[in-house]
């Protein structure tokens, strides 16, 4: 189609949104050959085969058609079972809609909740999405750093300090995407106990539950705070599901209520025969056996790159205990920004890594390193790193 030379006017909102500047790197690493991406932030495996054969006999029984908004009401019932056998925690099947991945899980949240005038508290770096769907929503956004030294939890105090009279949510999202950083049992019951004292809700963004090592856990804050969670979760990393787009929230049925009516004229519903492999994911052991596997294989992978990072010279790797990201510290006497530096390794070792600024000015001084790439890559990008980053 070759459309008139004219001005098209758009709704100012549009213009809020930030394409993430990660795509330039992106953009320059593809017209490059011979590059090693560790930039991507999803699984390389392949959804488990039993899932995959449960999406093709919905789709032959007929499930071609419009499900309830809400989800199909066996799958709620699925992901509710899940969470009480899982977690021990006493959900509903109304306290759940089933939602395009979390991404739109979060999206809801934002829309449902805020509004002008409202403030939503962001920890620094965070996943790029929240900050986004904050300035959607025309809500005020206040960022709080995490640090290294506090392992990149949030400080319950600083926490309490950065809330005032406008705050209405706090975001979360522990495994952490970029840092990789768990929350402590103790953490996680102190922002449960903020959030209930100042009557604030959390959106707690949990997509990367399962991918655990050295012996963390995981501790869904919907347990910890049930009245004020809003919890957000992804089949996307957890069966390697990520073009399914398949997620749900879970919130007070109130809330669950509101979103659903959004929901309704957004999306009206999850694919009807992508839910009813949602619920082989959940129910077969053969799922369950196939993301341990992946687990393992991470760990593995995990295991390895810090070895690599821990000998090269000019970076320092915070030793995550959860997700697939590696947040490692580029050398402060080399006075390159983040974004320098992964351009300069990009031009240098042919080695694609995210600057840390795209999650928050305290990303600054950061890269992020993904390691759900294949080892023989991954070993093949250290040596790489290793070797440009000794001649600096
Ligand atoms: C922290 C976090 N939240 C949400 C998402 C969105 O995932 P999806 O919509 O595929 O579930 C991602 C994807 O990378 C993520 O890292």
């Amino acid at each position: 189609m070759r459309y008139k030379k004219r001005k098209y006017f758009l709704a100012g909102r549009i213009n809020l949104i930030q394409r993430s500047k990660i795509r330039e790197l992106f953009e320059k690493a593809r017209k490059m050959e011979n590059v090693i991406s560790l930039g991507i932030g999803e699984p390389d495996f392949d959804t488990p085969q039993v899932i995959k054969e449960a999406a093709k006999r919905a789709l032959d029984e007929g499930y071609t058609h419009y499900t309830p908004n809400a989800g199909i009401p066996e799958f709620r019932e699925a992901i509710a079972e899940y969470y009480r056998t899982h977690y021990k925690v006493d959900v509903s099947p109304e306290d759940i809609i089933v939602t395009a991945g979390a991404y739109e899980a979060t999206y809801l949240a934002f829309e449902t909740l805020l509004e002008e005038g409202d403030d939503v508290i962001i920890p620094d770096p965070a996943f790029v999405s929240y900050v986004e769907d904050a300035k959607i929503a025309e809500a005020g956004i206040i960022r709080i750093p995490l640090r290294e030294e506090n392992e990149f939890q949030v400080d319950p105090d600083e926490l309490v300090e950065a809330i005032t009279k406008r705050t209405r949510m706090l975001v979360i999202n522990y495994p952490n995407n970029p840092t990789g950083a768990v929350l402590r049992k103790k953490v996680v019951k102190a922002i449960a106990d903020i959030a209930e004292d100042y009557n604030i809700y959390i959106l707690s963004d949990e997509p990367y539950e399962h991918f655990l090592y050295e012996g963390a856990k995981h501790y869904p804050m919907i347990k910890y705070a049930p009245d004020n969670t809003v919890l957000a979760n992804s089949f996307s990393k957890t069966f390697a599901m990520t073009g399914w787009r398949l997620g749900f929230t879970i919130a007070p049925r109130q809330v669950i209520r509101d979103m659903i009516k959004l929901h309704a004229y957004i999306i009206g519903n999850v694919a009807s025969f992508v839910q009813m492999a949602g619920i082989t994911a959940l129910r077969d052991k053969r799922s369950w056996e196939a993301l341990e596997r992946m687990r393992q294989t991470y760990a593995e992978r995990r295991r390895i790159t810090l070895k690599h990072l821990e000998k090269m010279p000019h970076v320092t790797p915070f030793r995550p205990r959860g997700a697939f990201y590696i947040w490692a510290k580029i050398d402060p006497s080399l006075d390159m920004s983040s974004e320098d530096f992964a351009e300069w390794l990009l031009e240098n070792a042919g080695v694609v890594v995210i600057p840390g600024t795209a999650f928050g000015k305290a990303g600054e001084g950061w890269i992020r390193i993904s390691y759900a790439t294949k080892k023989d890559q991954l070993v093949e990008a250290m040596h790489r790193m290793h070797e440009a980053l000794s001649k600096l």
